[in-house]
């Protein structure tokens, strides 16, 4: 006899199952609202394109690129990947339908599952999920202010505390050559101590040094050189609005200088929300602006600014706040008898036509486990249907939050029960 195979999800991937879906069904409901009262509506871009987008846009030398996209070639030969992030694609359809035509600033929100090939560890994963927003053509700092309040609300909304919001700016194309060599005068003397990639970014992308996660290089790069103290006075300017924006809004935040998001297509403001209680990956959320993006696209010179939140990252700080707790039945009903059972098919069609969530026992089992997988699944009503109670026409119905009983009509429990839960 051969044995059944037994499958498990690949590694890194995981299945997000109830309750904890229902917590996620939560933080998406919020985005949403939050996201809707800042003037943002949803794109659905596809969850595959064309390599190129992502080397182009998230950089040749980042680790994202480099070593971690799952890209394949299609039945014609031409290369996928399985997006890694949104940024890329809500950038190429905002280019592909002309949407920089339409009145600024325009301003997007997407969810959805995102794929690198990383080590799997606490917080990391390959298949993840992100509620992004991206917002194009407007470059005034009060965005970038008001994009990072936004983020703030939400999580406020969801009731998470302890995170810190760290801000960075890390200048544009002017300021880069300066900094770029600054950080190779910087690491020439240390060459040899760097990791062999890290050898390659010298040459290349000296700042990708600074976003390595090898240990010998985190070591070598103390001391390096600031990109701070490197911006031009437009990135100076536009730098100390976006701070001055958030003390107007009393928004604390912390300077962070060393942060260097781990994609190349970044201008200017820069920023990540941490926690203490993730461990090694603290980020629960990240972003900034690109504001030559659209234009390396093909498009007209928009930028655009946006960030990321990382799903189960936010989900699992959430779940460490406050449990995960429902959802719950509204009622289960309990019928004993065949004809009970029938009315009872009944009744749950009719309870849930007027929005009560009814579970009924269809597998014959005892009034007593029925009670039981009443309490198990922490309904908040149940009712007994039994031959007695189809011939009086009375239903027993108890209520297994205060342990309140009592008997009502057959033909009045839809009333009675709406009414019973409205208060809920
Ligand atoms: P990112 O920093 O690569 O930025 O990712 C954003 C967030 O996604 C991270 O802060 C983290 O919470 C979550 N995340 C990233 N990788 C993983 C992983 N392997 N497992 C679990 N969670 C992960 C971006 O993706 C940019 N597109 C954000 C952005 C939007 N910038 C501008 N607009």
């Amino acid at each position: 006899m051969s044995s059944s195979p037994r499958f498990s999800a690949l590694k890194g991937i995981q299945d997000i199952l109830p309750p904890d879906s229902s917590l996620w069904q939560k933080v998406e409901a919020a985005a949403k609202e939050v996201f809707t009262l800042h003037g943002f509506q949803e794109i659905r871009p596809p969850i595959i394109e064309s390599t190129a987008l992502f080397t182009r846009s998230i950089g040749e030398t980042t680790d994202i690129v480099e070593k971690e996209m799952y890209t394949f070639l299609d039945k014609a030969g031409r290369s996928i990947t399985l997006r890694p992030e949104g940024t890329a694609s809500v950038v190429r359809a905002y280019v592909e339908h002309h949407l920089y035509n339409l009145p600024s600033p325009q301003k997007f929100f997407y969810s959805g599952p995102m794929f690198r090939y990383e080590r799997p560890q606490k917080g990391r994963f390959r298949q993840f999920h992100q509620i992004g927003v991206e917002a194009f053509g407007v470059d005034a700092p009060f965005l970038d202010a008001e994009i990072i309040v936004m983020l703030r609300v939400l999580l406020e909304r969801l009731g998470l505390k302890g995170v810190n919001f760290e801000v960075n700016s890390i200048g544009c194309e002017k300021c880069r050559p300066g900094y770029r060599s600054a950080l190779q005068d910087f690491f020439s003397a240390r060459l040899e101590d760097l990791c062999p990639d890290c050898r390659r970014r010298y040459e290349q992308n000296p700042l990708r040094i600074l976003d390595c996660k090898v240990e010998r290089c985190i070591e070598v790069r103390r001391g390096a050189p600031r990109v701070t103290d490197f911006l031009c006075g437009d990135c100076r300017a536009h730098f100390d609005e976006v701070l001055s924006a958030l003390t107007l809004l009393n928004i604390p935040h912390v300077l962070n200088p060393d942060m260097v998001r781990g994609l190349d297509y970044y201008t200017r403001t820069t920023f990540e929300v941490t926690s203490e209680h993730l461990g090694a990956q603290k980020a629960v959320a990240a972003g900034g602006r690109y504001d030559r993006l659209v234009e390396e696209f093909g498009g007209p010179p928009v930028p655009g600014i946006g960030f990321a939140i990382g799903m189960e990252r936010l989900t699992t700080l959430l779940r460490d706040n406050e449990g995960v707790i429902g959802p719950f039945p509204d009622v289960c009903i309990a019928p004993i008898g065949e004809k009970a059972t029938k009315e009872a098919f009944l009744m749950a069609g009719r309870l849930r036509a007027r929005g009560v969530w009814a579970e009924a026992g269809y597998d014959g089992s005892s009034l007593r486990s029925q009670l039981r997988r009443a309490d198990r699944l922490s309904s908040r009503y149940v009712l007994i249907l039994g031959d007695d109670e189809l011939s009086s026409g009375r239903v027993k119905w108890k209520n297994l939050r205060d342990g309140s009983q009592g008997e009502v009509d057959i033909r009045g429990i839809e009333e009675f029960l709406s009414a019973a839960l409205r208060g809920r």
